[in-house]
């Protein structure tokens, strides 16, 4: 790839199938019978989901953006290492699995490319709602007698552990209440979903979750929402190479921080009627960012800011408050002419007139695109290697920038390995 042109059009956003609709195919192990779930955009990881639940006896089919499970047959409530190791979502199937057999076995995920990735608040919390659990030979045994509600207080609103308590605590006995519960879009998702189903959850959106355990849900049907990542990377993708876009199909409100951000930087973002509409200023400017849990700046835009400020007038502080180890991409952005340095959780970005580009090895999702965003404001070529770690989160992030006119060729198809995050 290299620069180019700036970039215009309008593009729709797809689903948000990695954090949002794997965690309710997982979700819909709740219910024997048969769950649609729409607008499940085809990603890597989706085929890694579908393979988990297989593995366990449930059946999956696929057509276009349709996705149905029949959770019917009785299942083997074990995922195993071999899915688990590919992909960190599979742990979502932790609480439908106790909730609904009493027991579960699920292989323990290691830290990953971001951070150390500890799964104790999960733990504590299941323990809390009467489960016991181990962990013995790199796998979690989980069992119970029944679950009971019980007070859950996060330290931390984590998206996997408020996921982990929601579906625990909708077949449990009595009353869940979450504090401190993640408020991200997903999760509301996942609330509207279950509710569907026949779950009583209220707060959906806000920091404390009031779950009335039921005795059955039922299958259902659903569109999943909007990839709010994928519309702010197309933002930031805007703000880099300059131009005017129209993003379609996420409400202002899902990227609210994002918006106000790139707005610092002197991105124009009105909200349309059906989306957000970009024009990017030159020259940018830095503004220090620090990531937090929703509705604050997502740590998955902190790389896409760190690319784009790299070409900005000025020097930002950037902080990464939500994962231990999120700056490995740093490395890869000097050596296409940046000015980053890092010191634990902060990066100071110190803004150069262009990049040059260069081969450079991507080490995660996010970090992969904020190095195609990287591509379009250098010199020359860049050429990305590893890109399926991009793959397992974005379906055609490169067509969809060379849509949008960027010149961006995809070589060759990239290959799965073990990508962890
Ligand atoms: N944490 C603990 N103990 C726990 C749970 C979490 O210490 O029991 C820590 C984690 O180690 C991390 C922080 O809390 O440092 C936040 O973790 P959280 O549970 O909120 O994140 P997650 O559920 O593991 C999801 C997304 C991430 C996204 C984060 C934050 C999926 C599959 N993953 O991860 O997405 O960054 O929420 O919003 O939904 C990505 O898409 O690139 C990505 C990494």
């Amino acid at each position: 790839m290299r620069s180019g042109a700036p970039l215009s059009g309008t593009t729709r956003v797809s689903g948000m199938t990695k954090n949002a609709g794997l965690k309710q195919m997982a979700a819909s192990l709740l219910a024997p019978g048969v769950t649609t779930l729409r607008n499940m955009t085809p990603v890597a990881d989706l085929d890694v989901m579908v393979e988990l639940l297989e593995a366990m006896g449930a059946g999956v089919e696929r057509r276009g953006e349709e996705v149905r499970i029949d959770a019917g047959a009785e299942l083997t409530p074990e995922a195993p290492y071999e899915h688990v190791r590919r992909m960190r979502a599979s742990i979502n199937v932790l609480g439908p699995l106790l909730a609904r057999y009493g027991r579960a076995r699920v292989a323990m995920p290691g830290g990953d490319n971001i951070g150390s990735r500890k799964l104790d608040m999960h733990f504590d919390a299941l323990e809390a709602m009467g489960a016991e659990l181990d962990v013995r030979h790199g796998f979690i045994e989980a069992r119970c007698n029944a679950l009971g509600g019980a007070r859950v207080v996060l330290e931390f609103p984590s998206v996997g552990a408020t996921e982990t308590v929601l579906t625990a605590a909708v077949l449990a006995k009595g009353e869940t209440v979450v504090e401190n519960a993640a408020r991200e879009p997903e999760i509301v998702d996942l609330c509207t979903f279950l509710t569907k189903m026949g779950a009583s959850i209220e707060g959906a959106g806000s920091s404390t979750l009031v779950i009335e355990g039921v005795a059955n849900l039922t299958a259902t049907d659903h569109t999943i929402v909007g990839d709010r990542i994928e519309a702010g990377t197309l933002l930031f993708a805007c703000a880099i190479a300059g131009g005017d876009i129209v993003v379609e199909g996420v409400p202002a409100a899902n990227l609210e921080t994002v918006l106000r951000k790139l707005g610092e930087m002197g991105v124009v973002v009105t909200a349309t009627p059906d989306g957000l509409a970009a024009r990017a200023v030159d020259p940018l400017m830095s503004v220090d960012v620090q990531t937090l849990p929703f509705p604050g700046f997502a740590t998955d835009f902190m790389p896409l800011a760190v690319a784009t400020m790299a070409v900005a007038h000025g020097t930002a502080i950037v902080t990464e408050n939500v994962f231990d180890n999120r700056f490995a991409f740093v490395g890869e952005l000097n050596r296409m002419g940046a000015d980053v340095s890092t010191e634990g959780r902060h990066a100071v970005v110190r803004g150069v007139p262009r990049l040059s580009g260069a081969p450079v090895r991507v080490s995660d999702v996010r970090a992969g695109a904020a190095l195609l965003l990287a591509g379009l404001a250098a010199d020359g070529d860049t050429t990305i290697v590893d890109t399926y770690h991009v793959e397992r989160g974005y379906a055609d992030l490169p067509g969809r920038l060379r849509a949008l006119g960027a010149d961006v060729t995809r070589v060759r198809e990239p290959t799965r390995e073990d990508p962890g995050a």
